[in-house]
């Protein structure tokens, strides 16, 4: 536990909402969690409640219907709602109005620096970008300061991670794509232009990637995995930021979603399922 922080609250319990808040209740911390559509969260509630009496979890978990009650008396908020900047920043702002004044605001957002976040709040010293991966299998996250943000603030939302036994990836100075974000895409980015330049088949890049990695997939069922539609989106995101034409997605890719072949969950992507 980091001493100043008792309540977390999540904002937004949806896919990594969800993940954050099973995971941050393993420890002995009061969860607090809004989400505008309220569909499943008693029932989560409910099946982390069951979990605290049976002494299967630390923390106690209670679903708000109002996001002033879920942040009133909290330490730290982590913002988990969907990736438009509008919708982020009206949510800092509610925060900030109805929050303890000394609760750290931080948004799990994959690609939004705080920093275009920050001007909706008075607190400009106590945001921070957290980054989680899919915590069920990746326990590491991002973490990145706004361009007011304390040293303070920084340690204690590391401390908090290092406490729910997450990785902390410092990244020291503002950049697209956090730490492990942007290595990943380079890897993916080059996946793309092999396969789409022709240079060579899938099978033989996942094949030299699990050789030297030893892990059990290569990038291109890893890509499958994730959805081929997202992949694209991200990748799209990241040439956006740049201008960069070298940084445009393959014309294959697009097809390839334009298809409906997104991956696993279409049964067909780079493979067939
Ligand atoms: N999906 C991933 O793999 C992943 C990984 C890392 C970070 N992220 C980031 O996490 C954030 C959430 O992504 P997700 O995949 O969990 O999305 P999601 O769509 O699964 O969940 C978003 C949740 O926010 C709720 N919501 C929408 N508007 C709201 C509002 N005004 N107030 C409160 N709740 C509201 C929705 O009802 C939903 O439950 C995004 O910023 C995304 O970029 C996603």
């Amino acid at each position: 536990m980091v001493k100043e922080i008792n309540v977390v609250a999540v904002i937004g319990a949806g896919f990594m909402g969800d993940q954050i808040i099973r995971k941050t209740a393993l420890k002995d911390y009061t969860v607090r969690f809004y989400d505008v559509n309220p569909k499943g969260c008693e029932k989560l509630a409910n099946s982390l409640t069951r979990k605290k009496k049976r002494n299967q979890i630390e923390g106690e978990v209670t679903f708000h219907e109002k996001l002033n009650e879920a942040v009133a008396d909290a330490d730290l908020i982590i913002e988990a709602v969907p990736e438009k900047l509008e919708l982020k920043k009206d949510i800092f702002s509610q925060i900030d109005k109805t929050s303890p004044p000394n609760a750290i605001i931080a948004t799990n957002s994959s690609s939004i620096a705080v920093s275009r976040i920050e001007n909706a709040v008075e607190r400009k010293d106590k945001v921070l970008n957290i980054h989680f991966y899919n915590l069920t299998s990746i326990p590491m996250a991002d973490i990145m300061k706004g361009s007011k943000t304390s040293d303070d603030t920084f340690e204690k939302g590391k401390k908090w991670l290092e406490s729910i036994e997450i990785t902390p990836l410092i990244v020291k100075k503002e950049c697209f794509g956090f730490v492990f974000n942007r290595v990943w895409r380079a890897v993916k980015k080059e996946c793309l232009e092999i396969w789409a330049g022709g240079y060579a088949d899938i099978e033989e890049v996942d094949k030299a990637w699990k050789i030297y990695t030893k892990m059990g997939v290569g990038p291109f069922k890893i890509m499958d995995a994730i959805g081929l539609d997202v992949v694209y989106d991200i990748e799209m995101s990241y040439y956006k930021e740049s201008g960069d034409p070298r940084d445009k997605p393959p014309q294959l890719l697009k097809e390839k979603v334009e298809r409906g072949e997104l991956g696993l969950k279409t049964q067909k992507g780079f493979y067939s399922y």
